[in-house]
């Protein structure tokens, strides 16, 4: 398996408008039962429908959830702000017989995933919906920790989607997850700090460390560049984007490639940035938050985040840099072209198999991908997964990331095997040794070549 890259034009900006969801038709199952009844088997040929580009089984189990009523408890992980109310205040608005109790998950998605994990395999029916990573449905279909949504939505349901999501959220032949919203990383930095140092916006990653150089030791802040170093899924994700630009990949046929003069490049960098005293030696222990703090605390020239920093820059509660900051695409290696690499992230809704109220989870699903709720998560820069909203000409007055969209390359994480976790965690907990200096860059990268190669023999969900 080699990871794909793409361009976003390709994954999620094709023109249309959103399909109607047609419910009540076909075999229409107890709207009051859980989704235990439809097991995952992989259907046979005859049994499948084209939609979104993807070849899926047609519904075994359809669902009239019109009148459904009642309380879920929907999983959530928004890192900050009030995105999760106000989509469950919108929705309850609408739909007064349903009450949607929130469940605020951490904000490490593999922290959430153990946790989901702990609850589901132990048979709780709650939550009823979760939010979920994107690189989990192959795990989670092969472990059942999820069930599978086409089974009970029409196959027109998922027409709706932007181009390629869909497949993303496929596992043998059936969906597991609705796509909610899709995160691109970006390079956040502060226009003041550049203006005032005569200094262009970096399109290069070495034009970037000597700036974030010079206007440190020129006392414009206290650090460079803040990114995400940990030991956890979100250094994978950073890893992966130099590890692309470098014309490198996880994986190259099915099989391990970080033992390669590619991934010494993308790797000495990142090293090469905490040893330079361009990025904060604590970067490997900083997730998501704790590097975007860094950088609204007024103390980075750059940052390295996803799509919704963007929202959480301008926010004055908790921003000192509001009206100071300016958004590019990731840079890339000098000679290596345009702009750089984002990793493909972002976040779908999945439904617990043993949930006791299908008809409002399925409801909630539903108009968790409406226009409605999709112009929600773009007002809070968060990119939406339906073409309706995606493809709108009004989506750049929410934030200016969405016009940056076209310039990013894309490339994925090589999560279609369930094997996935123990393939990811091979990488990040390598790289975070070098990045912490305890193992030299080259010998990080064969250990991780080789328990990567194992990861993908090994059966089950990975051993995570
Ligand atoms: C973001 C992405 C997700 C990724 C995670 C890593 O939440 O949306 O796909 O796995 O960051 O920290």
């Amino acid at each position: 398996m080699k990871n794909k890259v793409k361009r976003w034009t390709s994954v999620a900006l094709a023109s249309s408008a959103a399909a109607a969801l047609v419910v009540g038709c076909g075999q229409t199952s107890n709207t009051g039962s859980g989704a235990n009844g439809s097991a995952s088997t992989s259907p046979s040929s005859a049994d499948m429908v084209n939609v979104a580009g993807v070849q899926i089984a047609k519904p075994t189990h359809l669902v009239n959830y019109k009148n459904a009523s009642g309380t879920i408890v929907w999983a959530e992980s928004f890192t900050t702000g009030s995105t999760a109310s106000e989509l469950v205040s919108a929705f309850e608005k609408k739909f007064p017989k349903i009450k949607v109790k929130l469940q605020v998950q951490p904000s490490n998605t593999d922290t959430n995933r153990a946790d989901l994990t702990a609850s589901i395999s132990g048979g709780s029916p709650t939550p009823d919906v979760y939010m979920g990573d994107v690189i989990w449905p192959a795990q989670f279909a092969h472990s059942q920790l999820a069930a599978p949504l086409s089974d009970y939505l029409p196959a027109s349901f998922w027409t709706r989607f932007s181009n390629g999501l869909v497949a993303g959220a496929t596992y043998d032949g059936k969906v597991y997850a609705a796509p909610l919203f899709a995160d691109t990383a970006f390079l956040y930095y502060r226009k003041d700090l550049l203006a005032k140092y005569h200094l262009p916006v970096p399109k290069t990653w070495q034009q970037l460390q000597q700036e974030a150089s010079y206007i440190v030791k020129h006392g414009g802040a206290k650090y460079g560049f803040a990114w995400q170093g940990a030991d956890y899924e979100g250094l994978t994700c950073d890893f992966n984007e130099y590890l692309a630009d470098a014309g490198g990949s996880v994986l190259t046929n099915g099989k391990a490639t970080l033992d390669t003069p590619a991934a010494k490049q993308a790797l000495s960098f990142m090293r090469g940035l905490i040893t330079s005293g361009v990025t904060p030696q604590a970067v490997d222990t900083f997730q998501e938050p704790q590097s975007e703090n860094v950088f609204t605390q007024g103390n980075a020239v750059f940052l390295r985040n996803w799509s919704y920093a963007w929202a959480d820059s301008q926010d004055p509660q908790s921003s000192k840099v509001v009206g100071k900051v300016g958004v590019a695409p990731l840079p890339t290696f000098a000679g290596h072209g345009s702009s750089g690499y984002s990793t493909v992230g972002g976040w779908d809704l999945y439904l617990n198999p043993h949930t006791k109220n299908l008809a409002a989870a399925l409801q909630f699903i539903d108009w968790m991908t409406s226009p409605q709720a999709q112009e929600i998560l773009a007002a809070n820069s968060e990119m939406p997964t339906i073409k309706a909203v995606a493809d709108s000409p009004s989506l750049a007055k929410y934030s200016p990331v969405f016009a940056l969209l076209p310039k990013v390359k894309f490339v994925s994480r090589p999560s279609q095997t369930p094997n996935y976790p123990a393939v990811s965690k091979a990488i990040y907990d390598n790289v975070n040794a070098a990045l912490a200096g305890s193992v030299p860059v080259a010998q990080a990268l064969k250990d991780a070549n080789q328990q990567i190669q194992k990861a993908l023999s090994g059966s089950g969900s990975g051993g995570l």
